[in-house]
């Protein structure tokens, strides 16, 4: 007899202290299943005021990780342990070659303030903890980066090139990437690592046209995970949230197209919202969770027999914890 997957997740959910958590980019029966969802930020602050000492993560590694490290006492199991690619472009290492980069270039190491976009692996968290650096998301990097201007330091940005452009841009700064021309951390603000989103990179000033062509007047809304390029072209940038916001508050007859994830965009499509690209923008790694993956979780942890639990080192949590823990402190 098969399982009636959704109705045995109601139940696990009833019978068990588990919080499930799913972001915007999950597939659709996976996000209904939530108890929490939102863009990372939200997601961060709503799991660490929870209660129930089990999180059932629908993500990507960072996000279940960030839970572990900012409430190391709850048992957090993700349904698949998919691992972000951007993430995956930086580690401990990577970080630090990019410390040296700037080092060799005549930047003292205490004048550097790293900031980490929270899409990045625990232990790059705690190195960025470690020099007095902050995470940041796509919904707080501005407040993030005027803090850490603050300090007088130069801003040393992992992973995401795009990000850390996008908001130089917006704040009237200078930013280089290393690996990309000149790159001389003495004549820039940010200093930004070289990684990116494969997924937010198939949006182009081309689609912008093409909708601007077809028709004229319509809105482009896009996430700061895109080019500078497409940015700048675009009307309206924002996190995940802030995108759906964005939608929502337009005349029901506005067009506009975004240009995130598939999914999300897909679920906030009506009669006039488009999907920014001629190809299917889906995070494949996102996709990796299926309602069975959930099922099969949930009931490890009924079964006494917990699957695919997050687990961060004690050095790590310390570290990766104050990153956190300062930009959360930032309102
Ligand atoms: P948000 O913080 O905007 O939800 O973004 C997460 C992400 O991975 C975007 O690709
Ligand atoms: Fe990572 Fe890009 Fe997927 Fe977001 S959309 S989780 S940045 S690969």
């Amino acid at each position: 007899m098969s399982i009636d997957y959704k109705a045995e997740i109601e139940r696990l959910k009833k019978e068990l202290k588990v919080t499930v958590v799913a972001h915007y980019y999950q597939r659709d029966e996976v996000f209904e299943m939530a108890d929490i969802t939102g863009d990372s930020l939200e997601l961060a602050r709503k799991c660490k005021e929870d209660e129930n000492p089990w999180v059932v993560f629908c993500g990507v590694g960072f996000m279940g990780q960030s839970v572990k490290v900012i409430a190391p006492g709850k048992r957090v199991l993700m349904p698949k342990i998919a691992c972000c690619a951007m993430a995956r472009m930086i580690d401990g290492s990577y970080f630090d070659e990019s410390v040296k980069y700037m080092t060799d270039r005549g930047i003292a190491k205490e004048n550097i303030l790293p900031i980490t976009y929270i899409n990045s692996d625990a232990s790059v968290k705690a190195k960025v903890g470690e020099m007095g650096g902050m995470v940041c998301t796509s919904s707080n990097a501005f407040k993030i980066i005027q803090k850490g201007l603050e300090s007088g330091k130069k801003i040393l940005f992992v992973p995401d090139r795009c990000l850390g452009q996008n908001f130089a841009i917006q704040m009237g700064l200078k930013s280089c990437v290393i690996g990309e021309g000149e790159c001389d951390p003495k004549e820039s603000d940010i200093i930004c690592y070289n990684g990116f989103c494969s997924v937010h990179q198939l949006f182009t000033v081309d689609d912008i046209e093409f909708y601007r062509n077809k028709y004229p007047g319509i809105k482009i809304a896009v996430h700061p995970e895109c080019d500078p390029e497409v940015v700048k072209a675009a009307d309206f940038s924002g996190s995940t949230s802030q995108l759906i916001k964005y939608v929502n508050e337009l005349d029901p007859e506005q067009k506009v197209a975004v240009g995130t994830e598939y999914n999300l965009v897909n679920r906030m499509r009506k009669k006039n919202t488009y999907v920014l690209s001629s190809t299917k923008p889906e995070c494949p790694t996102m996709n990796e969770t299926t309602l069975e993956d959930l099922y099969r979780t949930l009931k490890s942890i009924e079964d006494g027999h917990p699957v695919n639990e997050i687990f961060v080192d004690e050095h790590t949590v310390k570290y990766a914890n104050l990153a956190l823990e300062r930009m959360l402190a930032v309102k």
